[in-house]
């Protein structure tokens, strides 16, 4: 194949695409190989919507409808729930009615889209309220990480990148792709760092490079510096004499963006406090917290941030999303999809136990998490960290119910080993009875000793088997109702029973 000629630069699409179509011809001969090959960048390939299914947009749901169905997931967060339900609802109610107005209707020049910017701290909802819109309306949706894009596209991704995956959520489907969902995470990571010049200029060159998705642009589905797309527009050229239209246009494309913009408040209160009227309420003295500072937010303080103007312009919504406290968390918890607590009570369910929380253990656990400062995402950690010890051991016990108690929750651990022991004493004792006919009651002493005796994989009623089980029909001899376990008995089970048989001949 050809040395791309022009020196160091990276061959363009097409260069491949010929380079690819030459290399078939000399291989297999000109009859099989079409001539024309799909230039990327011409116009005429843009518009071919004939071959495409026509876009069915059903959505007719209305701004409260959508709250509502929000609502039964989301807890509190009211505010941005309203904003989201409410802009999104338009957007998509919007769409269809243009669609239904034909073609007639005349074009708004320099029309702004509802694109979204969120801000809140972490796990407090920003992801999971937007899964929850995508799925509710069925669009394609794609989330993005802003901290994963470069400038160039060639060290990390590309902007664009999170179009055609659009389209490959859409399963090839564009013009459904064209009316998907867009979403993009970290988005404070981009904003150029105040006072710092270097890499900030590749931030603000992906902020660039976003900015002209969120308005209107045509992405190409082929990347330059993939080969596999290049080998799959030269097998379409094959097949179908002329490759498909392969380009996507974002102008309904909705944008939704978030982060928890740290340290934003400062720029807020700063500002605020040099208005003439200051924002602290000098009388009272009374201290703001964070989350009441940022509902102040303003374009200008976005800026300061680190954002380019322009590009703030193109998220004319803001909503902003407060840190959820103990109760708050505790709400989490008890809402019924709440994905923590089902898939726990699962996790165990796989093991045959049956897992239950009492109404206690789930504000204290609320309250663990409320200290671990990172929102919802902290309830996994203290989930995790209460339950191991249990989601560990009971699975070889006879145990199928359990009930998780504040106890268990304050002292995991040990409240563990009692029950495990407990239960697997109680199982050797019930099984002593039925060979010996003697009830065992085991001194608190005894206790210790096969807690501290268990060795990997018994449990202490293992133990406690293993010691008497082959004086079993000794024992049985003895003709008693009870007997108490004690050390001396376990550390040397045989002498003890010959004591006891020598003193009840005594007798
Ligand atoms: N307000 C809330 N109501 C109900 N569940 C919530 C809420 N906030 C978070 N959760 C639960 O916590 C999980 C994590 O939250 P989410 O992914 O939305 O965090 P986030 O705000 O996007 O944080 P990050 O900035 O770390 O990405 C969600 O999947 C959900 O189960
Ligand atoms: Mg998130």
């Amino acid at each position: 194949m050809n040395k791309n000629p022009t020196s160091n630069s990276p061959p363009s699409a097409e260069q491949i695409q010929q380079d690819v179509q030459k290399f078939l011809r000399e291989k297999y001969g000109a009859d099989m190989v079409h001539a024309e090959v799909d230039s990327l960048g011409t116009k005429e390939t843009s518009t071919t919507p004939k071959e495409e299914e026509e876009l069915e947009i059903q959505f007719d749901m209305k701004p409260i409808e959508l709250e509502k169905y929000l609502q039964e997931y989301v807890v509190q967060q009211d505010e941005a729930v309203e904003i989201l339900a409410t802009k999104v609802s338009t957007h998509f109610n919007r769409l269809r009615w243009e669609r239904d107005q034909g073609k007639n209707l005349p074009k708004i020049p320099g029309q702004i889209k509802p694109n979204i910017l969120m801000i809140g701290p972490t796990g407090v909802g920003k992801t999971y309220i937007i899964k929850l819109i995508a799925d509710r309306l069925g669009v394609p949706f794609v989330k993005g990480d802003a901290t994963k894009f470069s400038e160039t596209g060639y060290v990390g991704g590309d902007v664009e990148d999170l179009v055609r995956d659009l389209v490959k959520v859409a399963d090839g489907n564009i013009k459904l792709a064209e009316t998907g969902i867009i979403y993009i995470d970290e988005i404070d990571k981009i904003a150029a760092s105040q006072g710092l010049i270097g890499p900030d200029v590749s931030r603000t060159g992906v902020q660039r490079n976003l900015l002209k998705l969120m308005e209107e642009t045509e992405v190409d589905l082929r990347v330059p510096h993939d080969l596999a797309s290049q080998m799959e527009a030269v097998i379409e050229t094959q097949r179908k004499g002329k490759a498909p239209r392969k380009r996507v246009n974002t102008r309904n494309i909705l944008f939704i963006v978030s982060g928890a913009f740290n340290e934003l408040e400062k720029i807020v209160e700063r500002r605020m406090n040099r208005q003439p009227i200051g924002f602290r309420d000098e009388e009272s003295k009374t201290e703001y917290s964070a989350g009441e500072i940022l509902k102040h937010t303003s374009t200008q303080d976005l800026i300061e941030y680190g954002f380019e103007s322009e590009f703030i312009g193109r998220l004319p919504v803001i909503a902003k999303l407060n840190e959820l406290d103990a109760d708050g968390l505790h709400q989490v918890l008890t809402n019924k999809y709440n994905a923590v607590t089902q898939g726990k009570i699962r996790d165990f369910a796989a093991y045959g136990i049956d897992l239950e929380f009492s109404k206690d253990t789930l504000k204290l656990l609320a309250e663990q998490a409320y200290e671990e400062k990172t929102g919802a995402r902290g309830l996994t950690r203290v989930f995790e960290r209460a339950l191991i010890p249990f989601e560990k051991c009971l699975p070889s016990t006879r145990i199928n119910k359990l009930r998780f108690t504040v106890e268990m929750t304050k002292n995991p651990r040990e409240m563990c080993d009692d029950l495990v022991m407990g239960i697997t004493i109680k199982e050797e004792v019930s099984s002593f009875k039925k060979k010996t006919g003697i009830t065992l009651s085991i001194s608190p002493a005894a206790r210790n000793w096969l807690r501290d005796n268990v060795e990997d994989g018994k449990t202490p009623g293992d133990i406690l088997k293993e010691k008497l089980e082959s004086y079993e029909y000794g024992f049985s001899l003895l003709k008693r109702e009870s007997l108490q376990v004690t050390v001396k008995m376990l550390e040397n089970p045989k002498e003890y029973l010959e004591n006891l048989i020598k003193k009840s001949y005594k007798k």
